[in-house]
């Protein structure tokens, strides 16, 4: 990738994520930093770690935080996109790897990709593996789930990349619920 390119890139990046924060603000979720005070590396795990609330996030509605540099995308999935998740074949995939960081070398099935069980809740790196854009969301592009503008890339419900020129599916971060509605991301 050229300079020009990555510039163009990150450029990019910076609207989207603003657009994407004015909708995160109207669901009344708050974001905070994970701060131990006793620890002299307490900036740096600031940074490392935050824990989100997602009391405010409703069925069908998607929470956008920004976590080391990048916007990361909460969706409180529908039944019906989990169902259409569930019931898409791995044949089927572009990218067969579940590229979850919670689950190492899984195949990329929906429950390997969402963080709970019932498959409510998915959480990835907003970033197209293409080069770097943020995808809309919303039920967005030809499989109902992400579509990147950039260049094309359409992503399904559980965030597999499905169509387009983007090689691998939106990356799962290291993520766990710590209670009911809180998120710790890293
Ligand atoms: S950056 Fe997303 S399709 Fe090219």
């Amino acid at each position: 990738m050229s300079h020009a390119d990555d510039t163009a890139g990150s450029r990019r990046d910076f609207l989207y994520y603003a657009t994407a924060g004015v909708g995160a603000v109207t669901t009344g979720a708050a974001v905070w930093p994970l701060i131990n005070q006793m620890n002299p590396s307490a900036d740096t795990r600031a940074l490392a770690s935050i824990l989100v609330d997602v009391s405010g996030v409703e069925v069908g509605a998607q929470l956008t935080v920004k976590w080391r540099g990048k916007p990361v995308f909460i969706r409180r999935r529908t039944p019906e996109e989990i169902q259409a998740a569930r019931d898409t074949a791995l044949t089927d995939l572009v990218d067969v790897l579940a590229e979850n960081a919670n689950k190492p070398d899984a195949d990329a099935s929906d429950a390997n990709r969402s963080l709970d069980e019932a498959g409510e809740w998915l959480v990835m790196i907003g970033v197209c593996t293409h080069l770097g854009c943020v995808p809309i969301g919303d039920a967005a592009g030809d499989f109902g789930g992400w579509f990147c503008p950039c260049h094309g890339s359409h992503y399904d419900t559980a965030g597999r990349i499905r169509k387009g020129p983007a090689p691998r599916n939106l990356p799962v971060p290291v993520a766990a619920f710590l209670d009911e509605t809180t998120i710790k991301l890293g």
